[in-house]
Formats: structure tokens, sequence, C-alpha cells
């Protein structure tokens, strides 16, 4: 593990670093080689957010067509002050935090420097995370900030030792890009960093029209389309392999069955790709895709499912009520 210890300027940043020296998660080439040998080709999306990967989805969240960071913005805004005041937390520990844009509505709250001490963004995106953590500590002077480099779904028993009441965020509806069966071992393992007293609030986007959805995964102005051609790039660069990006179209559309948007990548014509760092050689053919993320909608039955299949209990989902935005937040705590 790297650490990078605040500076003589900044005492109050820590940052612990939990990726190989290249900047790149250990999993990468066990990850591709068996997502690539298998009948329909899939990536996992964790490889989406590199540098560009998270400026592009930070470009994503203000598109037109893309309501679930405004609608869940909402939500949290009309949330905060009472949950805040109520729960009073000690810290907030935030997973697949990204900007931290949003949870500046928290850390805002007129009760927050009166309880608040220490934020811990979990992260697999580097860059964003020491930017965020930056910004964060020049805007919240009542706050330190304990920045995880990591994956979550490997690293979470690095989260640091508890310093008092704990809320626990995972916002964004990153939980529906988890297949159900990784969501329950997430969040058993969430379960585990908390105790009694402290809860987990969780974004999830809401089933809905089938038309809101997949524009909102289908941008006009081609940003969803680019992200999603950048898992390619990130490979190319972590396992120098030759995919030629371009050449994939993309293509996303809403599963009703499971109940998940699923985006692809489908080759405009024939591609042959090496990777020589897994010593590997593939033809992908039109009419065959590369799986490369999943986005699951749910309901208020569902979360409950999920949450109780994990220790946790609903306490509350709270919902911005408008039918082509609907998205809701859902606050859980331990289960005995
Ligand atoms: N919470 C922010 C960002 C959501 S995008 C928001 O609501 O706008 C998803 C975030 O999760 C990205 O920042 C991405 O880098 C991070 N992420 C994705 N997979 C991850 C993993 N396996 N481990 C840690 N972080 C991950
Ligand atoms: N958690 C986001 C979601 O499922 C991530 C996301 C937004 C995303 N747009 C995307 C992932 C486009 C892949 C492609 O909505």
């Amino acid at each position: 593990m790297t650490q990078i210890a605040g500076s003589s300027t900044n005492k109050r940043l820590h940052i612990d670093v939990h990726l190989n020296g290249d900047g790149i998660l250990e999993t990468m080439a066990d990850d591709v080689r068996l997502g690539l040998s298998a009948p329909q080709k899939w990536l996992s999306p964790k490889y989406f957010y590199d540098d560009l990967g998270s400026n592009l989805f930070e470009q994503i969240t203000v598109l037109p067509e893309y309501y679930p960071t405004r609608a869940e913005r909402k939500v949290l805004e009309d949330i905060t002050d009472g949950l805040m005041s109520h729960l009073r937390p000690a810290e907030i520990v935030e997973l697949g935090s990204g900007s931290s844009i949003k949870t500046r509505v928290l850390l805002s709250a007129p009760s927050a420097a009166d309880h608040l001490r220490r934020y811990v963004p979990f992260d697999v995106s580097e860059g964003i995370v020491l930017s965020a953590a930056q910004e964060l500590l020049l805007d919240y002077p009542y706050l330190a900030v304990h920045g995880v480099i990591g994956d979550f779904e490997h690293h979470l028993s690095q989260v640091p030792q508890s310093n008092g009441r704990r809320l626990m965020l995972f916002l964004g509806g990153t939980i529906g890009n988890l297949h159900p069966e990784q969501r329950t071992f997430f969040l058993r393992e969430v379960r585990s960093l908390l105790s009694e007293g402290d809860r987990l609030l969780i974004g999830v986007d809401l089933v809905k029209e089938v038309n809101a959805i997949e524009a909102a995964y289908n941008d006009s102005a081609g940003v969803t389309a680019a992200f999603n051609r950048n898992v390619l790039t990130a490979i190319n660069r972590g396992l120098s392999a030759n995919f030629e990006p371009d050449s994939f179209e993309h293509w996303a559309f809403f599963n009703e069955v499971e109940s998940r948007i699923e985006m692809h990548l489908v080759p405009a014509k024939q591609q042959r790709v090496r990777i020589p760092q897994l010593d590997m050689s593939l033809t992908i053919n039109p009419g065959e895709s590369i799986w490369t993320e999943s986005s699951y909608k749910f309901t208020e039955e569902s979360i409950r499912r999920m949450l109780g299949s994990a220790g946790f209990h609903l306490e509350h989902l709270y919902t911005n009520n408008e039918p082509d935005s609907l998205f809701g937040l859902a606050l859980a705590s331990p289960a005995n």
C-alpha cells in the first residue's frame, strides 16, 4: 500500500492507495481473460473509470437525458437537514465517491460542523479522489479527509477503523451496476463495517417508463458512447492490447425481464485483437457484442429484499415522485 500523507499546508489529508505500481487493479488481467473467453463476451465496468472515464462520467451527469444525478440530488437536498441533525454522524464513508459533488449537500448541512469530523471517500479512480479531497479541504475547514483508493469488491477491509457514528453512502445508482450475486456479497461486506446506530444511505434508480430509461443511456451528444468505448482504451493501456475503440458501436437497451439496462459494444466489422500480456488473440464478429455494463432498476420491494438478504433493514425509501425521473434514496440500518 502507498500512503500519501497531508503536506505541511494540509494536515487534514490522508490517502491510502491499494492499486499496483501502474495504478491498475491487479484483477484486470484475470477479469479480462475470463470475460473475453466467455460465449457472451463481457468486461467489468470498474475499468471504465480511468481519468478520462471519470471525466466522461462527470459529463454524463449533466446531460439533459441523464436524469439520475439531478433526481438523486433533489432527494438528497430534501432529506439532508433532517437526516444529519437526527443522526449526527461523526464520519461519512462514501463508496464509489467519484467527484463527491453531491456529497457536498450533506457536508453543508447546518449541523455538520458540530458533529462531523471525517470524510472517507473510497474509489478506484485516484485522480478524481485527489482533486475532490483538495477542494473539500478548502471548502470545509472543519473536516478531515481520509481517502482510500481501491476496489470496493476487494478492498473494503481497508476502510479505516470507525471513529464514531458512521453514515455510509453509496450514491449514483452504482449498486445497480453490480449483478445480484455480486451485490449481496458486497452489501454483506458493507454490513460488517457498520455497528448499531450507523446507517447506510444508498441511491437506487427505480423502474419507470422504458423510453425515459433508455434515453438516459443513449444521449444525443454521444458522451455515453464515448464512455463505453473508453473501456477498450483502458484495456489497451493496462494490458498492451490493440482494440480499435472507434470500430465499435455503442448499444444500450432495457432488458425488462432482468430489469436492467445493458450496455454493449458491437463491432462494425470483424475485429482481430491481440492482448500480449494475456498471450491471447481473439476474433470478434459482427453480430457478436462485448457486454460492458448493466444498470439494474429497482422497486421498493426489490430494494427491501436486496437489503434484507445482506442483513439490513430498510427504514425508509425517499423518492422525488416524478414519473419520468423517479429515483430513490434508501436509508437502511444494520439488522441484528
Ligand atoms: N458517486 C458519484 C459517482 C458515481 S459513478 C455520483 O453519484 O455521481 C461510479 C463511481 O464508482 C466512479 O467514481 C467509479 O470510479 C467508482 N467505482 C466503480 N467501480 C468501482 C470499484 N469496483 N471499486 C471502487 N470504486 C468503483
Ligand atoms: N451508476 C450509473 C448508472 O448506472 C453509471 C452510469 C451512468 C453508466 N451512465 C452510464 C455506466 C453509462 C455505463 C454507461 O446509471
